[in-house]
C-alpha cells in the first residue's frame, strides 16, 4: 500500500501525504513514495507540485519516531542521508513547489516544507522543530534552509527552545508565504494558477539567481545576475513575451 497519493487540477499535481493516524509522520516508506513520485512528476507535464497532509490534523508530524528509534545507529544516518537527498529532489524541481500547512508542521515535516518554493498555512497551523525535546537535532535540512530563510536567531530560537509557533508568528517570520483564511486547497491552486500560465525557463532562472546569491558576495551576485538575466533574455519566451507586450496581447510561453 502507498502511503501518498498524487492527484491532478488540470497541469497543478497535488501530492498528498497519506498516514493520517500517524499524523502523516515520514517513516522510510513515506519517504521512497514521496522520491518515486517526485520523480513521475518531474516527467510529467506538472506545471506546479502542492504538497498536503490527509486527514484534519497535520500536514506531517515529522520523522517516524517509532521506526527511527527501532533502527540501528549506521541505518539511523543512512535514513537521515536518504531523506536528505529525496527533499534536495524536491528543492531542485523545476517547477515550483507549495506546501499545503494546515494543521501540524513538525521536524521532518517542516523541512519537507521548507524544501518546497512557497509554503500556504491555514489557522490551524502549528509550526515547531520538537527535536530537541527528544534528545535530537534536525536532519533533513532544518539547520541550514531554516536561518537561510528566516535568519540565524530565530532559527536558533525555533531550534534551541523547540517551542511551538502559529500562523501568525510563521507569517511574520517569513517561514510561511501566507495565512488562509479558508479553504486551504482552493486558496492554493488560485495561487499556484499564476505560474501556470508563465514560461518555465524564466521561473526557474528567477529562483536559481535568488537562491544562488545566498552564498555569495554581493559582487558576485550582480555577476549571477547579469548572467542569468541575459540567459532569460535569449529564450524564444522572452521574444515572446516582449513582443506580446508591444501587440498588447497575452503572451504565448512555450517553454523554450
Ligand atoms: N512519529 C511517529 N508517530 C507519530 C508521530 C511521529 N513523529 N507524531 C504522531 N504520531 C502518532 C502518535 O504516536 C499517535 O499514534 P497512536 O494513536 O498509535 O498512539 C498518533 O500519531 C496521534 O498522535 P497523538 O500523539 O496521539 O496526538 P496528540 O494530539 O496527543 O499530539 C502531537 C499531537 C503532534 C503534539 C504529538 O503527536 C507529537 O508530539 N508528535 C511528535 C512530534 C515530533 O516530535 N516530531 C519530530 C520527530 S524527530
Amino acid at each position: 500500500m502507498t502511503t501518498v497519493d498524487l492527484s491532478w487540477r488540470d497541469s497543478i499535481a497535488v501530492l498528498r501525504l497519506n498516514r493520517p493516524d500517524a499524523l502523516n509522520a515520514l517513516n522510510a516508506q513515506l519517504i521512497r513514495d514521496i522520491s518515486d513520485e517526485l520523480d513521475r512528476i518531474d516527467a510529467s507535464n506538472a506545471r506546479v507540485l502542492l504538497i498536503t497532509g490527509a486527514g484534519s490534523r497535520a500536514f506531517c508530524a515529522g520523522a517516524d519516531i517509532k521506526e527511527l528509534s527501532a533502527l540501528p545507529l549506521l541505518d539511523r544516518k543512512r535514513t537521515l542521508e536518504y531523506g536528505q537527498k529525496v527533499f534536495a529532489k524536491l528543492d531542485a524541481l523545476r517547477i515550483p513547489s507549495i506546501a499545503l500547512i494546515n494543521g501540524y508542521a513538525l521536524g521532518g515535516g517542516l523541512e519537507l516544507a521548507l524544501a518546497c518554493t512557497f509554503r500556504l498555512a491555514s489557522r490551524q497551523a502549528k509550526l515547531s522543530f520538537p527535536e530537541i525535546k527528544l534528545g535530537l537535532i534536525p536532519g533533513y535540512g532544518g539547520t541550514q534552509r531554516l536561518p537561510r530563510l528566516i535568519g540565524t536567531r530565530r532559527a536558533l530560537d525555533m531550534v534551541m527552545t523547540g517551542r511551538t509557533i502559529d500562523c501568525d508568528e510563521a507569517l511574520s517570520f517569513g517561514l510561511v508565504d501566507h495565512v488562509i483564511e479558508g479553504d486551504l486547497l482552493s486558496a492554493a491552486i488560485d495561487y499556484a494558477s499564476k505560474f501556470c500560465c508563465y514560461g518555465l525557463p524564466a521561473l526557474q532562472l528567477a529562483r536559481e539567481t535568488i537562491l544562488r546569491s545566498q552564498d555569495v558576495s554581493l559582487h558576485e551576485g550582480m555577476k549571477i545576475e547579469a548572467d542569468l538575466a541575459s540567459l532569460a533574455m535569449a529564450t524564444e519566451d522572452a521574444a515572446e513575451g516582449m513582443r506580446a507586450f508591444i501587440e498588447k496581447r497575452t503572451p504565448v510561453f512555450q517553454d523554450r
